[in-house]
């Protein structure tokens, strides 16, 4: 597991929320999921490239309960995440094709769960997925089993980037809370944006046809 502190400048940040905010009021924007007992999960969720259904765990092109497509995910976003990817090396490089976008208010909330949905070529090559944190801070946990009072606890600040591969690629993990009145100023004077946090998290469902997608190794 690899933790940026503060990856993401100050003007990729500001321009990452006007464009969340853009796509997250059109087709295929931000609503509240349910899981499969019936629950909302507690924050707001827009799928960008391929979208996941997380009551039936799934990935597809469009969301079942009104029909839209997931909206591309734009180059800059792709371009940061993949930036980041390069710089922990020791991962291997992924090509983001979803991008899964949560906005949690103050009250919002994720439980200690596992991101195991991917296709198996993808989470046998143990493909990391990246994920950037900007606006109010979230204390992230993580741990070897679902149980919070055993996982370690860290904050995740505006611009943070964070990469689970390899061996922490299955790891547990969740936001118990986020942090109220933390999310930098320039930020809220420059966006506008309300309390609360968005997280953008990359992976790649699926290998490309190139054999040597997803593969570590120096070519020449
Ligand atoms: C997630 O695991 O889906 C999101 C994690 C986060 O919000 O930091
Ligand atoms: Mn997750």
């Amino acid at each position: 597991m690899v933790l940026l502190k503060g990856f993401v400048k100050p003007e990729d940040q500001i321009g990452m929320v006007s464009m969340c905010r853009q796509l997250g009021k059109g087709l295929g924007g931000f609503y509240r999921p349910s899981l499969k007992n019936g629950a909302k999960l507690n924050l707001w969720m827009m799928s960008l490239g391929k979208n996941w259904d997380p009551t039936a765990r799934s990935y597809g092109p469009t969301r079942p309960f009104d029909g839209a497509a997931a909206p591309t995910i734009p180059d800059a976003f792709k371009m940061i995440a993949q930036t980041a990817n390069s710089t922990a090396s020791e991962f291997p490089q992924i090509n983001p094709d979803i991008c899964i976008v949560n906005y949690y208010t103050n009250s919002g909330k994720l439980g200690l769960h596992q991101d195991k949905d991917e296709s198996e070529s993808s989470l046998t090559k143990c493909l990391p997925f990246i994920t950037i944190s900007i606006g109010d801070t979230a204390e992230f946990l993580f741990g070897d089993t679902r149980d919070k009072d055993q996982a370690t606890k860290i904050n995740l600040e505006s611009g943070d980037v964070l990469i689970l591969g390899g061996e922490s690629r299955l790891l547990f993990h969740g936001v118990s809370h986020v942090k109220t009145n933390t999310a930098p100023s320039w930020l809220k004077e420059e966006t506008g944006i309300r309390p609360g946090r968005i997280n953008l998290t990359f992976r790649q469902y699926k290998l490309g046809t190139n054999p040597y997608d997803g593969d570590h190794r120096e070519l020449l």
